[in-house]
Order: structure tokens, then C-alpha cells, then sequence
């Protein structure tokens, strides 16, 4: 899909790689709608992408919450007629340590980063059904949903779901609906930065380096661009760029 005249939503695009994603989309002539409950960062975000020559929207939106997820998709399909491009990408880190997390904790993660991805599918599938154009949805999940993470044991399992749901939505190439998963590595963001230097350097040596946000950003727009990807999964890594896993192929 080309994205020139195309609207994109995206979660989490108040900042870092969904930041990054909005203003790449923009930057190839999409309408991109910014949800996040971060509203101050949204509106300096919709300013930016406007002053750049881009046509852009912020939705104030908690993704725990169904009705507001619904309330964006319809707030989009009325600020700009309709929707094209769904990137499913807010999420937060898991915090404490896992032995010692109580179960309000984890299910905070796996509510924001899996459930929530979910509901959020549901409803983009549901609106470009309707529409009956095609689209793409794209999720964001992480290296950690590959690849064991001792650290955060219950944001990989959440992360490991988000790719299984893409993988297992391929079938809907048929209708000319596409769900795929981006999967970064270490990359800097506020998320990160949150967690102190010594991590990060510590972090970047065990992957090989740090991502930047606009690293992820072409990544999915090589997804959106792509015709042939659905159920496909991303990663996106120092050492290998952007390459596949699994290497589902729409039948
Ligand atoms: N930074 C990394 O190393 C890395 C690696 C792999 C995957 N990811 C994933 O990338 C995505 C984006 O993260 P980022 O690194 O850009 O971090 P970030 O903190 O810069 O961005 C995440 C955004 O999600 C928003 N958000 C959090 N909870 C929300 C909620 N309930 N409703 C609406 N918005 C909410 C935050 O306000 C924030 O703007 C996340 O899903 C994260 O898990 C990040």
C-alpha cells in the first residue's frame, strides 16, 4: 500500500517509536491520528507533524479502556473519512521483579501490551471490513516475544502472544487485510531511558547496540508498503536490519 492519501492511527504516538512511525507516515503524505493517554506530548506531536506539512489528529486514549478504543477509530473515520493503516504499538515495560510482582502488576502488563493489542485488532478488522478497501494492522511486539527474556518474563509472554495473534490473522489476506508484527530490539526511547544509563550500556552490549526510534519507523513502513506481507513478523535488530522470522508467506 502506498501510503500517500492514506490514514493511519496509531497508539502510543505521543512518543518514541510511535512518534517516529506518525511522522514517517506522514512524511509519505498519510492523515495520521496520534492515541496516547500522554495528551500534552499528543498535542506538541500533532503541532510538529502540522508545521512539518502534515495533516494529523490527537485522540486522547487509554488503551485499558474498550470504549476509548472504539471512540478512536470512529474519531478518525470522522476527522478523515476513513481508516487505512492501524499501528497497534503503545505499551510499557514490565516493572519489578517477577518472583516478587503481584498479580495487579503483571496483569497491568499483560493488559496494556497483549489484551489491549487485541481489542485494538479486533475493532481495526472489524472498521476495514466494513470499509471493504483492504488495509494493514500492524502490532508492535519485541525481540523478547522471540527470544527468551529472563528480565521481563511477563512482557516477552505478552509479546509472544501479540506475534502468535498476527501470525494467526494471515488468512485475512484474502479479504486484503493485512496483520502483521514489528518486533525491534533494544531501542532508544523514553521507555528505555526510563530505566538509567548503566542499563542501557549494559542492554546495547548484550544486543550488540541501540536502535534508533526511526529504525523501527521504516520498518514499518516497508510493512505498509509491502503487499505480499500478512501474518508476517519483523524484527528488527543492530546486527541484521530488518529481516523475518518464521517467514510466513500468505498462501
Ligand atoms: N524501546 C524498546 O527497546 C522496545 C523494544 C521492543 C519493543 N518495544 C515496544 O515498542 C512500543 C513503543 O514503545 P517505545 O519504546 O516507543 O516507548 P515510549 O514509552 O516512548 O512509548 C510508548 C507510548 O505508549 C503510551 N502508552 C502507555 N500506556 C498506554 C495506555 N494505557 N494507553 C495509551 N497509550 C499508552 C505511552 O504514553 C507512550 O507514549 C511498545 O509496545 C514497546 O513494548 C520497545
Amino acid at each position: 500500500m502506498d501510503p500517500q492519501n492514506k490514514v493511519a492511527v496509531i497508539t502510543g504516538g505521543a512518543s518514541g517509536i510511535g512518534l517516529a512511525t506518525a511522522k514517517l507516515l506522514s512524511a509519505n503524505g498519510a492523515s495520521v491520528v496520534l492515541a496516547d493517554v500522554q495528551a500534552d506530548l499528543g498535542a506538541g506531536a500533532v503541532h510538529e507533524i502540522e508545521a512539518a506539512g502534515g495533516r494529523s489528529h490527537f485522540v486522547e486514549t487509554d488503551v485499558l479502556k474498550a470504549a476509548d478504543l472504539q471512540r478512536l477509530m470512529d474519531s478518525t473515520v470522522e476527522t478523515f473519512g476513513r481508516v487505512d493503516i492501524v499501528h497497534n504499538n503503545a505499551g510499557i515495560n514490565e516493572r519489578g521483579d517477577f518472583l516478587q510482582a503481584g498479580a495487579d502488576e503483571w496483569q497491568q502488563t499483560l493488559a496494556i501490551d497483549l489484551q489491549a493489542v487485541i481489542r485494538a485488532t479486533q475493532i481495526a478488522v472489524v472498521q476495514l471490513r466494513k470499509q471493504g478497501n483492504g488495509g494493514v494492522v500492524i502490532n508492535t511486539a519485541s525481540m523478547g516475544g522471540i527470544i527468551p527474556m529472563p528480565t521481563s518474563p511477563i512482557y516477552a509472554t505478552s509479546k509472544a502472544g501479540v506475534i502468535q495473534l498476527c501470525r494467526s490473522l494471515g488468512y485475512l489476506a484474502s479479504e486484503g487485510i493485512r496483520v502483521n508484527a514489528i518486533c525491534p530490539s533494544f531501542t532508544d526511547t523514553p521507555m528505555v531511558r526510563a530505566a538509567g544509563e548503566a542499563a542501557i550500556e549494559r542492554m546495547a552490549q548484550e544486543v550488540g547496540g541501540i536502535l534508533k526510534a526511526e529504525d523501527i519507523a521504516a520498518g514499518v513502513l516497508k510493512l505498509v508498503e509491502d503487499d505480499s506481507r500478512a501474518g508476517a513478523v519483523m524484527r528488527v535488530t543492530v546486527r541484521n536490519g530488518h529481516d523475518f522470522a518464521f517467514e510466513r508467506r500468505p498462501r
